[in-house]
């Protein structure tokens, strides 16, 4: 029964350091989904059905960041990314994770025609696991490692120039700006490419509203370090260089301009009007965005 299989099925999930509540079904196995929580392991991704065998796992997991290639790295952020057909089990394993916190997309259980690109964030320090209910301390776990803070992922041939699949940060890690560095990322990506690229539709409220936030900063931030070229009174520049230089698509330049109701229309012609209490805002919040993805620091190919 589809209105059945829908319902949020699991109460807890354990995930290295975090509880954390799912918002969403997700088809994990039956015998598992009936327990008040299941235990993942942080680093592979593996789920078991108590803590005591998690513990057993986690003594012999080798991994203790994702698997694939870390194609970026800065500060203690990083990148990997994986094909979902030679990690067919980790990307499984991540659809069945991401799936907790989204509800409209269909979940791709063949991840082969998928890319993964996880973000982590490198913590030297480690910590024990203690349950906030037992005091129950984990022992002999080194938490040291590359802790998966969110992901994306992305067709590897999309006849629509979709750049983003699926999106997700952590609930633990939301709302500190992840979202806008892995949608960065996933534009980064594009440039390296030369193509424009648009997250695939439909995305939910707060996809949309975190790529609205990006596309709004990243045009306006652009718009307003242009300088007049000499002779000209304004400074100049079309929609196809706006999506040039950030590889947003021209349908997503365009409702972004429209949202803002930066264009009007002038003696005949188009023209942006920026006023100052916009641009005054928009450089304190682009001053506030303190973590930025950095080219340099990507080393990566596109495959065609
Ligand atoms: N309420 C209001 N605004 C929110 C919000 C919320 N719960 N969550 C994010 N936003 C806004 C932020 O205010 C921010 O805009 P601002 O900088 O202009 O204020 C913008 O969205 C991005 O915030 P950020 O912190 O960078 O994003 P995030 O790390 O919270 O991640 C998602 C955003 C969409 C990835 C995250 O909410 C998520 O994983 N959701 C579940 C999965 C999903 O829906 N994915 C998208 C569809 S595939
Ligand atoms: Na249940």
């Amino acid at each position: 029964d589809h209105a059945i299989t829908r319902i949020k099925n699991m109460k807890m999930i354990e995930l290295g350091k975090f509880r954390i509540k799912p918002w969403y079904f997700s088809p994990y196995p039956q015998e598992i989904t009936n327990l008040d929580c299941i235990y993942i392991c942080e680093f592979c991704l593996k789920y078991r059905k108590s803590r005591k065998c998690l513990e057993r796992h986690l003594q012999k997991c080798p991994f203790k960041h994702p698997p694939g290639n870390e194609i970026y790295r800065k500060g203690s952020v990083s990148f990997f990314e994986l094909d979902g057909r030679k990690n067919k089990l980790y990307a499984q394993n991540l659809c069945l994770l991401a799936k907790l916190f989204l509800d409209h997309k269909t979940l791709y259980y063949d991840t082969d025609p998928f890319l993964f690109y996880v973000m982590t964030e490198y913590d030297a320090r480690g910590y024990h696991i203690v349950d906030p209910f037992l005091f129950y301390v984990m022992t002999k776990y080194d938490a040291r490692g590359y802790h998966i803070v969110g992901y994306f992922s992305k067709e590897k041939e999309s006849s629509e120039d979709y750049n983003v699949a699926c999106i997700l940060t952590l609930p633990p890690y939301q709302r500190k700006g992840y979202g806008k560095l892995l949608i960065e990322f996933s534009y980064e990506l594009s440039k390296f490419e030369g193509k424009t690229g648009s997250p695939e539709k439909p995305l939910s409220d707060l996809g949309l509203l975190s790529y609205r936030s990006y596309w709004k900063q990243t045009i306006l931030e652009i718009l307003i370090g242009l300088k007049p070229l000499e002779g000209q009174e304004k400074p100049q520049m079309t929609i196809n260089e706006i999506c040039e230089q950030t590889s947003i698509k021209k349908e997503d330049v365009i409702s972004t301009l429209t949202t803002l109701e930066l264009i009007n229309y002038y003696r005949g012609q188009y023209i942006l009007t920026l006023n100052k209490e916009l641009v005054d805002t928009h450089r304190r919040i682009i001053d506030r965005r303190k973590v930025r993805i950095d080219s340099k620091n990507l080393h990566w190919t596109p495959k065609d």
